[in-house]
């Protein structure tokens, strides 16, 4: 399994706003057993489901290996998981100015539901995205 503090450097390559997760806050996230673990060597996928739902709660392909597919691999297997625990929805939240994390939701089939003004901060909007599971 991929150490926490291998995917806090990774999420810390990947976000400023939010800001990066600590070591300690992914290894407490883990520490859940609704949450799961998705993990290549150069990205990582954090989910769980409860309920039912499922909640993607980070997302991050390192700067130097992005558009080559991995993230829309690691979606893929986020759909997959949170199926074969038994969810029957899948959301998320993306800043409104994330295009390109926006595209990649956008071809895996999540379309916008919500939005949460100001979630991110004075001058960003949380949008929240949603996806069924069903067949
Ligand atoms: C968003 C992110 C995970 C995408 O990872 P990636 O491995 O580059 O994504 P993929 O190569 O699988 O791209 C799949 C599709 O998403 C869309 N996409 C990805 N990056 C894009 C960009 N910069 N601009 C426009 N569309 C983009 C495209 O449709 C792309 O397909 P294409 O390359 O055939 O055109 C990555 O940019 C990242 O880690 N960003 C910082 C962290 C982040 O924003 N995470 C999500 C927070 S909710």
């Amino acid at each position: 399994m991929t150490a926490p503090e291998a995917l806090a450097r990774l999420h810390a390559v990947s976000f400023t706003t939010p800001r990066p997760w600590t070591a300690a806050e992914i290894a407490g996230l883990l520490d859940s057993p609704f949450s799961f673990l998705l993990a290549e060597p150069d990205g990582f996928l954090l989910g769980r489901v409860i309920a039912g739902e499922a909640e993607m709660l980070t997302l991050a392909v390192d700067p130097a290996a992005r558009r080559q597919g991995l993230g829309a691999r690691l979606v893929a297997g986020f759909i997959g998981e949170s199926r074969a625990r038994g969810a029957e929805t899948a959301f998320l939240e993306v800043a409104r100015s994330n295009t390109a994390a926006r595209a990649l939701y956008a071809r895996a089939g999540f379309a916008e539901t919500g939005c949460r003004p100001r979630y991110y901060g004075p001058q960003e909007d949380a949008l929240l995205l949603t996806r069924p599971l069903s067949a």
